[in-house]
């Protein structure tokens, strides 16, 4: 693919295979990863042990149900909602928590790995759900299991893997988002 149509083709996939990646397939996803513009450190934490990402699954989806946010909680009330989608690596972008521009290089790094993943034929899904959880002063614990340092925030996540047949819980086609106005 070249990059405009990994680009047009890239998606987010909220269902998954319970089958692993191959290591060389996520091993490029990571490095393109740490390729992205950057002003500043952060963490890449590829979490790929089951047993770390179902309480991270079911973590997010109480504090989804808790955030007294109506959108999150109509989103974890639909039947067989998973925030993590059962994807079989979850990849955890963080970074110190004073750090200035620690959204942009997180956010940086997601998308080159999210693009990565759709040029091999894999499905990916870009996610903030997870911060809801492990931000959380209670989680602090199953934070450190999962790889974020402490100090750290985690800013944002992705999940990846093959794509079931049924995206049941995304709705309606992709679109074009932002406004564009020439200045010449
Ligand atoms: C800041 C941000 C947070 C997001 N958080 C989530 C999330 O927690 N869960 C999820 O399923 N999708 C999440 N998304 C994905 C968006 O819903 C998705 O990118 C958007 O609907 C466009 O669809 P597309 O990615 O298929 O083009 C997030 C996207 C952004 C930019």
């Amino acid at each position: 693919m070249d990059i405009s149509e990994t680009i047009l083709s890239r998606k987010s996939i909220r269902a998954y295979l319970d089958r692993p990646i191959p290591r060389d397939d996520l091993e490029k996803i990571i490095t393109v990863g740490q390729w992205a513009p950057n002003a500043g450190a952060f963490q890449i934490s590829v979490v790929r042990n089951a047993d770390i990402r179902r309480k991270i699954n079911d973590r997010t989806h109480d504090a989804m149900v808790r955030s007294g946010n109506a959108f999150l909680q109509e989103r974890a009330s639909l039947p067989g909602y998973e925030p993590l989608y059962g994807a079989p690596v979850l990849i955890l972008l963080s970074a110190p928590a004073d750090a200035p521009y620690a959204a942009f290089n997180t956010g940086l790094a997601a998308e080159n790995m999210l693009l990565e993943a759709t040029g091999l034929g894999l499905g990916s899904c870009f996610l903030v759900s997870p911060t809801l959880a492990l931000n959380k002063e209670d989680n602090h614990d199953l934070a450190q299991e999962a790889g974020i340092p402490d100090g750290h925030t985690l800013q944002c996540a992705i999940v990846v893997g093959y794509a079931a047949a049924e995206n049941r819980f995304t709705v309606g086609e992709r679109a074009r988002k932002g406004s564009v106005r020439y200045i010449d």
